[in-house]
């Protein structure tokens, strides 16, 4: 595990951008797998920027996203499906029938999740995947279990997750209480992850996922075991670790 060490959130956004860049110009037919959520915003605004300097080219790269609340239309502004679109997909030149997330609108999720495996499953495997890191240690909506769930799968979010993420929300009610997401296989098969992190409330779960036990308690601690993932925090994030 590489971990670099950024400045603070801008410089985090730079960094983790210059190596989803180094992977589109070294293939640009890659697959990308892609998160959303507060922390990789800045990484999509400079990757729009250098594609507006006609520095990147997305027209032959496909991309996969983690994960899907259950339940939201595509035209809810609070679907990872319209996030994708707002911060990335339309302000780039990416095909948008190659860029892909579970279908939240599938009430079936058997077949939900079925169906976004043999996705991940065409697409032949993803080149680099970008992870944030909730504060209790999950990656995508993988939240702390007693095992590691290997592909897709409907999750129960936990009541921390939903507090996260009511911030986006008129109300913790508001807040779907489900999600689609990827599994730890799936994850652990892409050939390298990218995970950003900012900020010091983030700083106790950087030490325990990537300092700490291998544990399905703390999922994203499962990513020591990969042989090329790259952590970029900001030193507030890193500030309980010893470099
Ligand atoms: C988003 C996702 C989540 C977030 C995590 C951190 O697609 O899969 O795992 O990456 O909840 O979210 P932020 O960046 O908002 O702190």
């Amino acid at each position: 595990m590489r971990i670099i060490k950024a400045k603070d959130y801008k410089d985090m956004s730079r960094k983790a951008a210059n190596i989803i860049s180094a992977q589109v110009i070294v293939k640009p037919n890659c697959v990308l797998g892609l998160a959303t959520g507060s922390t990789p915003i800045g990484t999509y605004e400079q990757l729009v920027e250098w594609y507006q300097k006609g520095d990147l080219d997305f027209s032959k790269v496909t991309s996969v996203n983690l994960d899907e609340y259950k339940g939201l239309t595509k035209d809810n502004d609070q679907s990872y499906y319209y996030f994708m679109n707002d911060h990335l997909f339309s302000k780039v030149n990416i095909n948008k029938d190659n860029t892909h997330l579970p279908d939240g609108t599938e009430p079936d999720s058997d077949k939900a999740c079925a169906d976004y495996n043999k996705v991940i499953e065409s697409v032949g495997g993803i080149d680099l995947q970008l992870l944030g890191l909730g504060h209790n240690g999950h990656i995508g909506f993988n939240e702390p279990a007693d095992e590691f769930i290997p592909e897709t799968h409907c999750v129960d979010l936990t009541p921390s997750t939903i507090e996260a993420n009511k911030r986006f929300f008129a109300s913790y009610d508001d807040v779907p209480k489900q999600a689609y997401t990827m599994g730890i296989k799936t994850i652990m098969l892409a050939k390298s992850v990218l995970v950003v992190v900012s900020g010091e409330d983030k700083a106790a779960i950087v030490r325990d996922a990537f300092f700490g036990s291998i544990t399905p308690k703390v999922q994203a601690s499962v990513l020591q075991l990969h042989p090329n993932v790259t952590v970029v925090a900001d030193e507030a994030a890193l500030s309980l670790v010893k470099m």
